[in-house]
């Protein structure tokens, strides 16, 4: 068996034999038929004329031949190989010493082109310091041929390139940023639900609306100036005036209610274009209460005014007309439809979150908001040929939801109002804003947290003092 030693002479024979022959690692690699690696190593570990040779010969090679650069933060690079003697790729790699170990072919690309060049017969000697001999030049051009071979590399294993990072440096746009809000859609503030009322308790008579809530959707109010608000039924509780066997220490409150809510929604309307209240069960109360027993005053008129509202009734109790307010009444099937979306108060409660607006998302084709169920429930419905989604959503309720009667923890409901933003021109609903809250706050709304007061104090000090006394004081 040979040493390595021996091993290695023969290799530096074969070298020294062959490489005047085979010009290049991969040609004698091929001719000999062993690894290329194997030749490398005798060349570059051996002391052998091979070494000289195949290196002078890739040197000539490199004449003008080879071209190596890197890119892209050393992660790329472009070998360019260009001279008379055709190779291909892999010996381009070979020749150019690429470690495929760390470098992958991208792409390569082979150019050819015929060139000329002059035929010339050379007889040259050097003697005694003079150049004897002769140049002969018969004037003709032999054609021969140039190839390009053009190889990009990249790197295996990439290496991390340093971001440079420079501070970004922005103007703010103003001028574009002052868009009149009120000519780009219809903005509907949505509360539903406040059930106005009393319950006289030891601290004396606490409300069964969220007075604090209710101030809250008044800085909504004012911050947004709504085209329309509306209130979506049971804006009073009207306990005086259930079939249900009421407490007492919820009755005889009806006159201090359509105070506080005659001026709450005087507040409103200042801050709103429009202001509409839709009757709930609620209201309803009142007139199934006259029906019930004085039937003789059902629809009573007073004489002035025989095309207004009866005498008893919600809207001329609360004064309506007089606040510019309109009254959409009918309950259960009064409503309004405002560019495609209908407001009605509900007369349907489905047990479990989402439940209702589950129940209805399958048959809508335009969008629904309605309340009655005291909870914020919301979805989207995308109508094909429409090119649109339609919005069914309650807002939850304005109602505080521990005083007002009926209210029970299993029922799950939440405080909550919609800011609805409508197109003008399409009358399509674009975007349904949650204003939500806990029990004892803050309010949310775009981001702004409005810690909960009581409008009390306004309130009182805008009432006589024989009235301002009804209502207490926080
Ligand atoms: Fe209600
Ligand atoms: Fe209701």
């Amino acid at each position: 068996m040979r040493t390595k030693q021996e091993w290695k002479q023969i290799e530096q024979n074969l070298l020294s034999e062959f490489s005047e022959r085979f010009p290049t690692v991969v040609a004698l690699a091929k001719y000999l038929g062993i690894p290329q690696g194997t030749i490398r190593d005798a060349i570059y570990r051996g002391d052998l004329s091979g070494k000289l040779v195949v290196k002078k010969d890739i040197a000539n090679k490199n004449n003008d031949g080879f071209s190596f650069e890197e890119s892209g933060g050393g992660n790329e690079a472009t070998i360019k190989y260009k001279n008379a003697e055709p190779l291909t790729p892999k010996e381009v790699l070979e020749l150019a010493e690429i470690d495929t170990s760390i470098w992958k072919v991208e792409s390569h690309k082979i150019n050819m082109w015929q060139v000329g060049a002059k035929s010339e017969e050379k007889n040259l000697k050097w003697e005694d310091g003079a150049i004897s001999g002769y140049v002969k030049n018969d004037g003709k051009i032999n054609k021969t041929y140039l190839y390009q071979i053009d190889i990009k590399l990249t790197r295996i294993k990439r290496i991390a390139v340093q971001a440079i990072f420079q501070p970004l440096n922005f103007s703010i746009l103003t001028e574009s940023r002052n868009v009149d809000f009120d000519k780009t859609g219809i903005k509907i503030l949505f509360i539903a639900d406040p059930h106005f009322g009393f319950r006289r308790t030891p601290d004396g008579m606490t409300p069964i609306h969220s007075r604090t809530f209710i101030n809250s959707l008044l800085t909504v109010a004012d911050f947004v100036k709504p085209n329309i608000t509306i209130w979506n039924g049971d804006v009073l509780d009207l306990a005086d005036f259930g079939h249900f066997d009421t407490k007492p220490e919820l009755l005889n409150n009806t006159q201090m209610a359509g105070v506080e809510l005659g001026w709450v929604l005087g507040q409103f309307r200042q801050l709103s274009k429009r202001q509409i209240v839709i009757e709930g069960n609620h209201e309803k109360r009142l007139e199934k209460a006259i029906i019930k027993n004085l039937a003789a005053g059902y629809q009573l008129k007073p004489i002035h005014d025989l095309g207004g509202h009866p005498l008893m009734s919600v809207p001329r109790f609360l004064g309506l007309e007089s606040l510019d307010t309109e009254w959409i009444g009918d309950y259960p099937n009064g409503s309004i439809k405002i560019g495609k979306a209908k407001f009605q108060h509900g007369n349907v409660v489905r047990k479990g979150s989402s439940k209702t607006v589950s129940a209805m998302i399958n048959d809508i084709t335009s969008d629904r908001f309605f309340g009655h169920i005291h909870r914020f429930e919301m979805a989207q419905k995308y109508i094909e040929d429409e090119g649109r989604s339609v919005w069914v959503g309650s807002p939850g309720c304005a109602c505080d939801k521990i005083q007002v009667p009926g209210a029970d923890s299993s029922h799950n409901w939440q405080l909550g109002a919609f800011l609805i933003q409508m197109s003008k021109e399409s009358g399509n609903v674009e975007n349904v804003e949650h204003i939500s809250s806990s029990v004892n706050g803050p309010t949310f709304f775009r981001g702004l947290a409005f810690q909960h007061r009581s409008y009390l104090r306004e309130f009182r000090e805008s009432l006589p003092g024989e009235y301002a006394d009804w209502f207490g004081s926080d």
